[in-house]
């Protein structure tokens, strides 16, 4: 596996690999690897015939409280894991050939409504954050395709909104969420909580799979249920910054009709703001 720090070193191997007719995939991480990112790795092993991964904490994504500095960096055991997933090329930017600018001076990408929703309303700022940090690396990797997790669900349709509207030739693909065996979806803000705090953060899994199995059996008062699961997980210590019903394609609230839903839920715990979701599909 090659590591590249520089974007003119990534441009030309990816030129020596496009040369020779190779298609890539590209997997855009911020490191401290999991099961999880190494699950993407594998798929888009089996996707194409080079996988480029990226490592790079984005300040962009951070709000000013938020946890930048504390994010965990592991290098060496994250290139390790990479090299066993199979991948071709690690790139790691600094921050300072991402950025030259001031951020208040740079094109910046926007995908409006979408990223002001949900975890929008918690952090101003993060996905523009994500959306341009993604942009430039597809303009930095050009893939054929780049693949995502389900985990971070609203990342996800924003980055399939922002491919779509800007016409950017690479196919996105996503991938179920993995988790530990207690149902706790793998993340490495996980690292922020203690033994006993990783126990009960299994807790919001469970409660999204109480609402599945209501919205199974026909309910459909969804505020009401947003409300009900939300105390549920206060009253078990959580923060509850939203437990959500919308529509699976666009994040939109629902009519009692719709049949593709998502579950979404954000809460802190500790020291670690966690996020999860699970997809329903009803049967018509
Ligand atoms: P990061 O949190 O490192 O996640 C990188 C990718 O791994 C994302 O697509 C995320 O959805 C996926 N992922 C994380 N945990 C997962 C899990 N338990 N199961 C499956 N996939 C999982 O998301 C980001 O970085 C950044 O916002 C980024 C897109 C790199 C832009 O900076």
């Amino acid at each position: 596996m090659l590591t590249v720090n520089s974007i003119a070193g990534l441009r030309e191997q990816i030129h020596v690999w496009r040369l020779s007719g190779d298609t890539i995939a590209f997997v855009p991480t911020m490191g401290n690897l999991h099961a999880g990112h190494v699950h993407l790795v594998k798929e888009a092993r089996r996707q194409a015939d080079r996988v480029v991964v990226s490592i790079f904490v984005n300040p962009l994504q951070f709000g000013p409280g938020e946890d930048f500095a504390a994010y965990p960096r592991t290098r060496d055991e994250d290139a390790g894991r990479l090299r066993a997933a199979g991948a071709d090329l690690l790139f790691m930017p600094e921050a300072s050939a991402m950025y030259p600018l001031d951020a208040t001076a740079m094109s910046v990408v926007e995908v409006p409504g979408l990223s002001d929703d949900l975890c929008g309303r918690f952090r101003p700022g993060h996905f523009r954050g994500v959306a341009t940090v993604v942009l430039k690396l597809f303009n930095q990797v050009q893939p054929d395709i780049a693949v995502f997790g389900e985990k971070d669900y609203q990342q996800l349709v924003i980055i399939r909104r922002m491919v779509n509207d800007l016409d950017l030739p690479v196919r996105i693909l996503s991938v179920p969420t993995v988790r530990e065996t207690n149902g706790l979806a793998m993340s490495s803000r996980n690292a922020y909580l203690t033994e006993a705090e990783r126990v009960k953060a299994a807790l919001l899994h469970a409660e999204l799979e109480l609402a599945l199995k209501e919205l199974s059996q026909g309910r459909r008062d969804f505020s009401t249920m947003e409300i009900e699961h939300a105390t549920a997980l206060e009253s078990a210590g959580f923060q509850v910054d939203y437990f959500a019903i919308r529509r699976q394609q666009d994040l939109r609230q629902p009519d009692a009709h719709e049949l593709q839903l998502v579950i979404l839920v954000a809460a802190r715990l500790g020291r670690a703001r966690l996020i999860d979701n699970l997809k329903v599909s009803l049967a018509a």
